[in-house]
């Protein structure tokens, strides 16, 4: 069993991560500067694995917090997804989504690098596909210039990933590219608590379904989709976290940078998310059509081939179960972890 850095441990996807690598007996050390998550998930994901991790608050962007986490602790390999995510707020402030997301990729790897560490998995997104490409989307498909300043510095540290393991050939490094996130773990203990109004689809229905927001808008209803909503391949949290494991693996035995989709393969629009919602977990939804998003496109789903094929790794929940563990979390924790 190896011993993994998870920077940004403490966030969605980390927390769900880190519980799965202690439940297969891997040792886990989290870097998490809490800007967007809360301690009380580590505390839970402890809890559910009957077992420790240990927690460092500080930022990756702090060179000499990773030197002595390097020093201290004898890592195999590092999970990234340390990170701003909001798409709309990337286009208000800019540098601070080029500082923590580009040049604090850069301050981790030149962390590892010091300390002889060359095994990354980085949390990339389906977002760096070029938008003219047609779904299903492969990995062989052109990037392109995203349309928001989030989408770009996940596009530029792919490709300073990309280059460096040109220039090194020691380095490992597995680019997994995310759709469209939702779900939680089973028992509903941990799951995603955006701070403020939610920007993506679930968080808002769950915050609909729960009492805290009035009604869902749907942005758009005259795409040239199978209903005129946009379409999106949602994949459970959990096997995401799971991908990251069967990554981990593969980069343990070989060398380069190559990027994997990890998505389900299937679209769903987002009245059939809402109405399978409903059906699912016996709750109405409000809802009105508003004016299409800036930036969206109609259709987005994965090729999902590759990893299923190279990585062993295979979806294991659908969108029935994806909608049935967001509400069971929504409800156990109506203010997320409070
Ligand atoms: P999240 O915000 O819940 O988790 C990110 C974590 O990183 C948070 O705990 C935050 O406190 C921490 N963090 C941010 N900046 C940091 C810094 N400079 N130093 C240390 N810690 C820092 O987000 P998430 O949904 O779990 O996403 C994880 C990763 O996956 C991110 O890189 C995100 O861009 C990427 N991703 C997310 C999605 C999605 O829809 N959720 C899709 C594709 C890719
Ligand atoms: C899904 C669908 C919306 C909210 C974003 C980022 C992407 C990645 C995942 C990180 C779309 C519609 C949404 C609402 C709605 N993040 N919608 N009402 O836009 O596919 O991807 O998150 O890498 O980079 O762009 O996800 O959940 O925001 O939207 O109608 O209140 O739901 O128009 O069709 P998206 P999303």
């Amino acid at each position: 069993m190896a011993k993994i850095l998870v920077t940004g441990g403490a966030g969605y996807i980390g927390s769900h991560t880190c519980l799965e690598l202690l439940n297969t007996g891997h040792d886990v050390v989290v870097l998490d500067n809490l800007s967007n998550s809360s301690v009380e998930s580590l505390n839970r994901v402890q809890q559910l694995a009957q077992k420790s991790l240990k927690f460092v608050e500080g930022d990756i962007r702090d060179s000499q917090i990773l030197d002595r986490i390097f020093q201290e602790n004898t890592i195999d390999a590092v999970i990234h997804f340390a990170g701003l995510k909001a798409v709309g707020e990337s286009q208000q402030i800019p540098l601070a989504y080029f500082d923590n997301n580009i040049a604090g990729s850069i301050s981790l790897v030149q962390a590892m690098e010091r300390a002889q560490v060359f095994k990354l998995v980085f949390s990339s997104s389906a977002t760096v596909y070029d938008e003219a490409n047609i779904s299903p989307l492969n990995e062989e498909m052109p990037t392109g210039m995203p349309s928001n300043n989030y989408g770009y510095t996940k596009l530029i540290v792919e490709q300073i990933l990309e280059k460096l393991a040109i220039a090194d050939t020691r380095w490992s490094i597995a680019l997994l590219r995310y759709f469209n996130p939702v779900g939680a773990h089973k028992s509903g203990q941990i799951g995603e608590d955006p701070r403020g109004i939610p920007n993506n689809l679930m968080p808002y229905v769950t915050q609909v379904a729960v009492g805290r927001r009035e009604k869902l808008s749907i942005f758009g209803n005259d795409y040239n989709t199978v209903d005129g909503t946009g379409v999106r391949d949602y994949i459970h949290v959990v096997d995401l976290a799971n991908a990251h494991l069967c990554a981990l693996n593969n980069r343990l035995t070989s060398q380069g940078c190559r990027a994997w989709n990890i998505g389900t393969g299937n679209g769903s629009s987002v009245l059939q998310v809402k109405n399978t919602f409903e059906q699912v977990n016996g709750i109405n939804i409000a809802f009105e059509f508003v004016s299409r998003r800036e930036g969206d496109v109609a259709t987005s789903f994965a090729d999902n081939k590759r990893a299923i094929e190279e990585l062993g790794w295979a979806p294991q929940y659908g969108l029935e179960d994806m909608l049935a563990d967001s509400w069971k979390w929504q409800k156990q924790n109506p203010h997320g972890y409070g």
